[in-house]
């Protein structure tokens, strides 16, 4: 059936400025890392992208590794695009990166000019996408200059590949130094995407401070723990739960710790008596932040999408909760 977007879609939902540039984000975006790949049932995927963009979450974010099996989730964004949302693109904010491992031989990962141009060019045909909003480096490379990794970028700015520029995982040294070259070539970096949730601060030493300084967003992924941070694993590990799929390939259920489990049980006390979900409260944790403009969540079910939008209902803290919480997760 053709999808008719919901009428309502820009009255749930909150948008943040993204540093200093002109745009907005939604308060919650949502990632295709899992879920959305040549394995996973499309019906299921298609109904996570229409109930996302009836909520009001404008924005999808991918990369060219994503799937499995790598590049699937951004044909799977393309096939629904194609059908669902062509009518909407300016409505939209799709975002892919490149950085890791892609294609066989020396070219097919981490930052140089030659794999940063062919990898877009490669996502663009997968989504059947004229341009991407934003475009980023995944993560730093040790060996190519910096220069030519940016460079990159503003020559995939300025070819039309892309709208906005932006880096993922860069340390706050690595950032102030990318900021500085691209401002210089005219690029502004617009964003940047860290891993940020109660069980990983590495951020709020320094790179918040840095991103507010150089005028850059920020939009964390993994808000939840991949899921951790819910109370989904406080019994066992159920057969339908990432940690169940991904075990045998990655030992990720490892992670799922009694140690771990005593915390979440703990976590999910206060989250209770705030009247919220344990994934409700780590989401609002992570926008408690006021430089923080999305956090970039993962979804396996129509049910955690709409359990995320309705975080937005309680964001605030008072001082004795983040000193619980504090406490818990030290
Ligand atoms: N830049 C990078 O290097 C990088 C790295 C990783 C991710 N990302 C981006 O960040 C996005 C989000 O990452 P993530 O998937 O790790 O985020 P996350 O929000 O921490 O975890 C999402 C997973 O948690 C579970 N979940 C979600 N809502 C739940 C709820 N209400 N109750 C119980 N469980 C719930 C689901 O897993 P189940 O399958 O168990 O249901 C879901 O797939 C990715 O899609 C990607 O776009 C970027």
């Amino acid at each position: 059936m053709t999808y008719q977007p919901s009428d309502t879609r820009y009255s749930s939902i909150s948008y943040r400025r993204t540093g200093r540039s002109g745009l907005l984000l939604p308060a919650i975006s949502l990632g295709l890392w899992y879920n959305f790949g040549g394995i996973d049932p499309l019906e299921n995927s298609r109904a996570m992208l229409r109930r996302a963009f009836d909520l009001g979450i404008t924005h999808f974010d991918l990369a060219n590794n994503y799937g499995p099996p790598p590049g699937s989730a951004e044909e799977t964004f393309g096939r629904i695009f194609a059908q669902d949302f062509k009518p909407y693109r300016d409505e939209l904010i799709i975002s892919s990166k490149a950085g890791y491992l892609m294609w066989p031989g020396p070219y097919g990962e981490w930052g140089s000019r030659k794999y940063l141009v062919a990898s877009i060019d490669q996502s663009l045909k997968r989504m059947g996408l004229d341009y991407v909003d934003i475009f980023y480096s995944h993560r730093p490379d040790p060996h190519t200059p910096l220069e030519e990794t940016l460079a990159a970028l503003d020559f995939i700015v300025r070819s039309g590949r892309a709208l906005y520029v932006g880096i993922s995982t860069y340390s706050p040294q690595q950032t102030r130094q990318a900021a500085a070259i691209l401002r210089q070539l005219g690029t502004p970096c617009l964003i940047h995407q860290p891993r940020y949730n109660m069980f990983d601060r590495w951020i709020e030493p320094e790179l918040l401070q840095t991103l507010a300084e150089e005028g850059i967003g920020c939009i964390c992924f993994s808000p939840l723990d991949q899921g951790i941070l819910s109370d989904k694993y406080l019994q066992e590990v159920p057969a339908d739960s990432r940690a169940a799929k991904l075990d045998n390939r990655f030992h990720w259920g490892d992670r799922v710790t009694p140690e771990r489990v005593a915390q979440v049980r703990q976590l999910n006390a206060i989250a209770q008596a705030r009247g919220q979900s344990l994934a409700q409260m780590a989401i609002a944790w992570v926008l408690r932040h006021p430089g923080m403009s999305s956090a970039l969540i993962g979804a396996s079910k129509v049910g955690q999408i709409e359990e995320a939008v309705a975080a937005l209902d309680h964001l605030s803290f008072d001082e004795a909760e983040l000193a619980q919480i504090d406490a818990i997760v030290a």
